[in-house]
């Protein structure tokens, strides 16, 4: 079966290559033609070596075999689990399109239906990242681009200060108009246009907004670790405008998306399979087309007029989820202390409890904090320096894909990374332990992302397509895709012969693909569609 490799095997065979691949030929020889198994549920009752995809290198004291035995229970998300979850997800996204107030705020993104792929214009996009500052030309030439390129950009990424995060809201604008005033003189653009003809601006702010309008985003709350004071409960949106009208700069704010929003958007202009859009990296969070009406969101709030021109032509609006907030009150999470320690001491407690599980800037954190634990039980790293381990956040989600990908031969590779990083020099039963633990962190990140995307698809009955992806850790780690894929099939009882084998590879009915650049090419395509509404007479959320 499938999920139940053979480990012993795999383990005992290092020293004989030739015996290793001629095993594994019939491990998989057997896997496609003999016993492939009609259920993706083969979790039942593994221990951790069963489950895992690592080749033994160590063995183990008793004493952490017991603690990685007590880990990989309270990490490992079994099928029934998976279901539990996507069940109360289903309905907290419900309880979101319904009433202002929820804990998965579904908010409205003033996008009207998916692009044509024929959008066509020069815009500037800003992109206010949790690391980076990014400004952008993006030139859309529609279908006529050549060669099939629907875009041209240009781009200049500028590293925000760390301390940006915990200043004010005169410290953040000042900054990021700053940077724009640079950008346009360094590329002409303050010659080009003027304040009356100005070029229009499309901007990615990747945190949870309401808005009232498609240029427009009242912060609801930071995430993500930020902490700057003054902009919770502001439009933003207003905040910048304020400051680029102070510096006379030739530039109109056409309107503000999630980074959700954009992926799904810069996806579908290339790829009509494009059903959703999702970020898996520093946050998690996803946004798809809901039916614009009064039963699929009644807490919309739109005039006769508007609604029906909705029902007339149909119309869709992208929902920017914001669905790392679910199960705040960790009704169904698989909650373990390390995850209550992180919750604790993050500037937010209380707040996005699905991301803290499942998100980047998080699968660090829970790593060293297991470490600091074993360390506390003097259960490793015995008499060796821990104090850089002692530093919160000093570990990032690369550090987990790097030991995971780690293939050489003594797995020279992660000792570095343990030296370079925290000044530690892993025995092999501590490398052993880390490799594991990096697996059982990762893959529990894995299967609770793809429940919220199992969530979209069972409330808006979508069999099939494409989820664009963007973030660290969908692009950046290895197995992310794959795993992801194999639980997504388990929600969604892909239990034929076809589905499940496709699932393991991510070629199953709904598969993740790699997104478009929302935060440049999908912004941008955002304001050329509200160019083009507004022209064509449908103000629906847009400035009359
Ligand atoms: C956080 C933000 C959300 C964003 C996600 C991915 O969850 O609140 O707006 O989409 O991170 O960047």
């Amino acid at each position: 079966m499938f999920n139940l490799r053979p480990v012993t095997v795999f383990t005992s065979l290092r020293p004989f290559p030739n015996l290793f691949v001629f095993y594994f030929l019939i491990i998989n020889t057997h896997k496609s033609t003999i016993t492939m198994p009609t259920s993706l549920d083969l979790v039942g009752k593994e221990s951790w070596r069963q489950r895992s995809e690592l080749e033994k290198m160590a063995d183990l004291p008793p004493e952490l075999e017991k603690e990685l035995d007590r880990l990989d229970n309270e990490f490992w998300v079994s099928r029934d689990k998976l279901k539990e979850i996507v069940k109360r997800f289903q309905e907290e996204l419900e309880d979101g399109l319904r009433k202002h107030g929820q804990n998965i705020s579904m908010n409205l993104s003033w996008v009207l239906s998916m692009p044509t792929g024929d959008e066509k214009g020069t815009f500037l996009a800003l992109d206010l990242g949790g690391t980076n500052l990014r400004v952008c030309i993006v030139e859309l030439h529609g279908k006529e681009g050549k060669e099939g390129k629907r875009h041209t950009l240009t781009q200049e990424q500028y590293k925000l200060d760390p301390k940006i995060k915990e200043s004010t809201t005169e410290d953040l604008w000042n900054h990021v108009a700053d940077t724009l005033q640079t950008f346009l003189s360094s590329k002409g653009l303050d010659k080009q246009y003027t304040p009356d003809s100005p070029m229009p601006l499309a901007f990615t702010f990747s945190y949870p907004a309401l808005q009232d309008r498609i240029d427009h985003g009242k912060l609801v709350t930071w995430t993500k670790g930020f902490d700057i004071s003054g902009v919770e409960g502001h439009d933003v949106a207003a905040q910048l405008r304020a400051k680029i009208e102070d510096r006379g700069l030739p530039i109109d704010l056409v309107c503000l998306a999630n980074d959700t929003v954009g992926a799904m958007i810069a996806s579908a202009y290339n790829d009509p399979a494009t059903i959703i859009g999702a970020i898996f990296g520093t946050g998690c969070n996803a946004a798809y087309m809901e039916e614009l009406s009064k039963s699929s969101i009644p807490k919309a709030r739109l005039s006769d007029d508007d609604w029906k021109l909705a029902e007339k032509e149909a119309l869709k609006m992208a929902i920017n989820c914001e669905y790392g907030a679910f199960d705040n009150e960790r009704r169904v999470l698989p909650v373990t202390k390390y995850d209550e320690q992180i919750d604790r001491e993050s500037p937010r407690p209380g707040e996005q409890g699905f991301e803290k599980l499942s998100a980047g800037l998080y699968l660090g954190e829970i790593f060293r904090l297991i470490l600091v634990d074993l360390v506390d039980r003097n259960l490793v790293f015995k008499d060796q320096d821990v104090s850089q381990l002692q530093k919160p956040y000093t570990l990032d989600t690369g550090f987990l894909s790097e030991i995971e990908d780690d293939e050489t031969p003594r797995f020279e590779k992660t000792r570095a990374l343990f030296k370079e990083k925290l000044g530690l020099e892993p025995r092999d039963e501590e490398i052993e332990l880390s490799r594991r633990l990096a697996e059982l962190i990762a893959v529990r990140g894995a299967r609770l992302c793809a429940c919220g995307i199992a969530a979209i698809c069972l409330n808006s009955s979508l069999e099939s397509g494409h989820v664009a992806a963007d973030g660290s850790v969908a692009n950046k780690h290895p197995k992310f895709k794959k795993r992801w894929a194999k639980a997504l099939g388990e929600v969604l009882d892909w239990e034929d012969r076809e589905k499940a084998s496709h699932a393991q590879d991510n070629e199953g009915p709904i598969k993740l693909t790699s997104a478009e650049d929302g935060s440049g090419v999908g912004v941008a395509v955002i304001a050329a569609m509200t160019v083009e509404r507004r022209e064509r007479g449908n103000f629906i959320g847009l400035r009359r």
